[in-house]
């Protein structure tokens, strides 16, 4: 559903700072599949998906959705199937609406633009519904305005808002990285039974091995801006950190410097 073909990608081209992000990248995603990235620091996984997002354009290659040709397409038409939630709790949500008017500003995007004459009473409770499930506390915060809620909170709106029109593809950037280790795991769980029960297809990038291994169906290695491993079935189950790292280490010809990763 998601094709990635042959995308090159390079910063600065043709000064002193050329920089190769991205050596040929082939990349497919089945529908529904949920699939892990990561690599050290500066390997290309934010350059990946903001390729597929549309906020810069390779310089070689193409990208595919669904066999629709989107490597050219406008971002703000690609957002319409394209779920992105970014490291930042600040970016997907506005701060100065409340919890049920940010929800609602997505919705009524998946319904083509019916909002504008207030809130329906049956949309607040489906926005009340679906925020019960999260187990946060949110259900009693719909007329809160989103810049008073929790990091962790705010990831969790925006997850909702991302998914409430169920896109063809999300798209997760360490999503839960500046959050507490408890906020982190709350938010995790919901990522999980959203994909799962939306069957959306999902990649997410996280700097958790562990996680990496224990989320979704697939994990990819990137480094230096080349697809180095893509582990599913049982060679994932069985794999440990400690094996992953030793095949890191084999097929990059690198030491791994233990950088961001978290390896436990
Ligand atoms: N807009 C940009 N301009 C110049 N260099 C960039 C830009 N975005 C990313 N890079 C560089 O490309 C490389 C890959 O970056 P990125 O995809 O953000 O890595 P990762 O997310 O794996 O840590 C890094 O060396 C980074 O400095
Ligand atoms: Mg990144």
């Amino acid at each position: 559903m998601l094709k990635i073909q042959n995308v090159h990608k390079v910063f600065s081209k043709g000064t002193v700072n050329e920089h190769y992000a991205l050596q040929g990248i082939d990349l497919e995603l089945k529908t529904g599949e949920f699939v892990t990235l990561i690599g050290t620091n500066g390997a290309g996984k934010s350059t990946i998906m903001n390729l597929i997002g549309g906020d810069i354009l390779p310089d070689k290659g193409r990208i595919y959705l669904d066999n629709e040709d989107i490597t050219y397409e406008k971002e703000h038409k690609r957002a319409r199937k394209i779920g992105r939630i970014f490291q930042n709790p600040m970016l997907g949500t506005a701060p100065d609406m409340t919890v049920e008017e940010n929800l609602a500003v997505a919705y009524s995007q998946s319904k083509k633009g019916l909002f504008g004459i207030g809130i329906k009473k049956e949309d607040s409770e489906f926005f009340k519904k679906c925020l019960e499930d999260f187990d946060l506390g949110l259900e009693d915060k719909l007329k809160t305005k989103v810049g008073l809620l929790s990091g962790g909170q705010r990831q969790a709106i925006a997850l909702l808002m991302s998914t409430i029109s169920t896109p063809k593809l999300l798209l997760l950037d360490e999503h839960t990285a500046a959050l507490d280790p408890s906020a982190a795991e709350k938010v995790m769980n919901i990522t999980n039974k959203i994909v799962r029960e939306k069957n959306i297809t999902t990649l997410m990038i996280t700097h958790n091995i562990n996680q990496a291994l224990k989320t979704g169906d697939r994990t990819i290695m990137l480094h230096k801006g080349k697809i180095i491993l893509d582990l599913s079935g049982k060679e994932r189950e069985n794999m440990t950190v400690s094996d992953l790292l030793k095949l890191y280490e084999n097929n990059s010809n690198d030491i791994f410097d233990n950088d961001r990763m978290i390896l436990s």
